[in-house]
């Protein structure tokens, strides 16, 4: 027979499964991997007795060869991201093993945020010429990488608002932020956090976020507009610079959340739609990897008015020589020394490896991508793209749902993200809160994607949906062929059952 070139497409997946231990209770007392030389006898003296331990720590002791089968074990057990990731919003995207290699070498490894300046040159020079690259995409002034990810530049901005504020004698008196239903949650929060009054508005009934309930938010106790656009639906609010301008009319600051830059980059600039300030996230965009939750950057970037307010130091050249400098109105650190640097060296290699054409280029591979895929999507039954009636190409990602499907057999998002998990295929992204869509999920190729894995991908989904509506049981008792089945999740919200180290595990489940 025949094999269709649908099935044939379809990857197939098994996961290795091993009864391993936690490396905790493996081993055996004295029992070693690597003898280190004996302590320099005047190291005691170096340390405070206060600070020295009284008794060594209790660690697992092992043989190398048992050390590297066990985590060989463990890497061959994780669903890892290895299979086709679309994990939309967050676009886990290339990145190369080359720019991994510039980010290990001892000249980045070894340096420390402490020492001189004049010692520091090569890794100022390289996070200044990024920094000289993210002006050039974006038309801001000045770019700092303190923030360690997305939402900690969100915070970084609500500061530097609070520091302008306060400079111009307004602090108190501008005591609102305004942002939308479908920007990035942490707008919204970072806001709250820095103690301003959160303004959410919704969409008008084109599906846009409402220009007239922008109107009658705008007041004297206007701050700031935080806002993301494409916003995470993959909708361009084409209104975006009457937005601006009629915030600035109300003299408020605008911040653009330019997490979805993937779609636009080279396009359209920051300055250009008159934002004051900017944030790229160079774990998401610009192929520093994000995968197990970190390390990650968020470039905040500003117009020249806010230079004074952003929390040092920041990286100037002056009389060819690189120096640190932290301005005197300086809103201070969000986070210690200067960020996860190594990250860094990463984006720009990649920068630099892509060239500007190489990044338009990118842009328009991720928005066909896209677009493709979307095409595909539509006529898989069970699925409903976000706001439908907006006749509007969507940019690098889409957010569909899944509500249809969940009606017509009780399978919801979990299930159908857990099943395709089966296949090899990376767990996608639903959607921040709130659920705007019902059962979303947010599919991104980006560039790194070609054909063959876009249609793999929405392949595995629509047999899936299919799997639903024969034997919807099985497909919610899903993951069958990863290393462990689904798992019992309820005790994740319960501090008094979270172990996030063995110590923890032993005291609030007695080593059970
Ligand atoms: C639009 C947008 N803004 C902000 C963030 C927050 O970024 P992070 O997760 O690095 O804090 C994200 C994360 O995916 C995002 O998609």
């Amino acid at each position: 027979m025949n094999t269709p070139a649908i099935l044939k497409r379809r990857p197939t997946y098994q996961a290795a499964r091993w009864n391993e231990p936690v490396i905790m209770e493996m081993g055996a007392p004295g029992r070693r991997g690597i003898h280190f030389p004996p302590a320099d006898p005047d190291a005691d003296s170096l340390v405070p007795p206060a600070a020295r331990r009284a008794t060594p720590p209790a660690l697992p002791e092992l043989s190398e060869p048992e050390v590297f089968r066990h985590y060989l074990k463990l890497s061959q057990m994780t669903l890892g991201m290895t299979g086709i990731s679309l994990f939309g919003t967050c676009t886990m995207k290339y990145h190369s093993p080359a720019a991994e290699q510039a980010a290990l070498r001892p000249e980045m490894q070894e340096l420390h945020p402490y020492q001189h300046e004049s010692t520091l040159q090569g890794a100022l020079e390289i996070i200044h010429s990024l920094d000289l690259i993210l002006r050039e995409l974006s038309g801001m002034d000045q770019f700092v990488f303190q923030a360690g990810g997305g939402a900690d530049a969100a915070y970084m901005n609500v500061c530097v608002t609070r520091g302008y504020l306060a400079a111009r004698g307004e602090l108190g008196q501008r005591d609102e932020i305004i942002t939308s239903i479908q920007s990035h949650p942490c707008s919204p929060a970072t806001a709250a956090a820095g103690g301003f009054k959160v303004i959410t508005l919704t969409l008008d009934e084109k599906g846009y976020p409402s220009l007239e309930q922008l109107k009658a938010a705008l007041s004297p106790r206007t701050a700031a507009l935080m806002i993301n656009n494409p916003d995470d639906m993959g909708i361009y609010n084409p209104e975006i610079k009457e937005w601006v301008r009629l915030v600035h009319e109300a003299g408020a600051l605008c911040f653009y959340d330019h997490a979805n830059f993937n779609g636009v980059m080279g396009k359209i600039r920051a300055r250009e739609l008159g934002f004051d300030s900017c944030m790229f996230m160079l774990h998401k965009t610009f192929g520093a990897p994000k995968g197990g939750g970190g390390p990650a950057v968020g470039a905040y970037g500003v117009r020249e008015h806010l230079i004074p307010f952003l929390p040092g130091p920041i990286v100037a050249k002056e009389n060819g020589a690189y120096t640190l400098k932290t301005g005197a109105q300086s809103v201070g650190k969000v986070r210690e020394f200067w960020g996860n640097v190594p990250q860094v060296m990463k984006a720009y290699a990649w920068a630099r490896a892509m060239g500007a054409e190489g990044i338009r280029e990118a842009s328009d591979l991720s928005v066909l991508a896209n677009n493709y895929m979307d095409t595909r999507l539509k006529r898989i039954e069970g699925l409903e793209m976000s706001n439908p009636h907006i006749n509007a190409w969507r940019m690098e990602m889409t957010r569909w749902g899944l509500g249809p499907l969940k009606e017509q057999t009780g399978v919801g998002t979990f299930d159908v993200q857990n099943r395709m998990t089966d296949y090899g295929i990376d767990a996608y992204w639903t959607s921040h809160e709130p659920w705007v869509v019902p059962e979303p999920f947010t599919p991104e190729a980006g560039e790194m994607y070609g054909k063959e894995d876009i249609d793999a991908w929405v392949d595995v989904l629509a047999q899936v949906c299919e799997e639903a509506r024969q034997d919807p049981e099985f497909v919610k008792s899903a993951p069958h062929n990863g290393a462990v089945g689904k798992l019992d999740v309820s005790t994740m919200d319960d501090p008094a059952k979270w172990a996030t180290t063995w110590r923890a595990f032993k005291r609030k489940w007695g080593g059970a």
